[in-house]
């Protein structure tokens, strides 16, 4: 299964969701990017990079891409942290692959950019918790 970790600018929320769930879900092939293009060829902001290699996931090789129409042909599953990514998604997805959007949780996963670190913070804890959710339904359908 391949799945697609989206945000705003793929430096934040996308590029952590891709880290936690790929140490949690090695048989899984994660990627992430963003629907917009100001980040692309960039590595993740460095708060997002401190705290999750606080919690022992390294994210610091990722590199910013924007979401291609392509995106919904490869992957199985696409998921927007919050519903205005979940928006974009489809205005850049064709429309026959809008049945694997979907949002990452049911509560937005905050957007930390113009906050302070402990925004990054309450955003690692979010995308773990998400990351239980996903393992009840992956799990079950082993
Ligand atoms: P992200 O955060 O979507 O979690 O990567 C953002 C990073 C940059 C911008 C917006 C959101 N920006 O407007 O530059």
């Amino acid at each position: 299964m391949k799945v697609l970790m989206v945000c705003l600018g793929n430096i934040c929320r996308s590029p952590a969701a891709e880290g936690i769930f790929s140490n949690r879900f090695p048989d899984i092939e994660f990627d992430s990017a963003g629907t917009g293009s100001w980040h692309v060829g960039h590595p993740p902001d460095h708060r997002s990079i401190e705290v999750c290699g606080n919690h022992g996931v390294d994210i610091a090789s990722l590199r910013a891409r924007q979401v291609t129409a392509v995106d919904g042909e490869h992957f199985d599953l696409i998921l927007g942290m919050d519903q205005s990514n979940v928006r974009n998604l489809k205005a850049i997805i064709p429309q026959e692959f809008h049945d694997k959007i979907h949002p990452i949780d049911a509560h937005e996963v905050g957007d930390p950019y113009y906050g302070i670190m402990d925004g990054f913070e309450v955003m690692f804890q979010h995308l773990e918790q998400a990351a239980d959710k996903w393992a009840i339904i992956w799990e079950s359908a082993n």
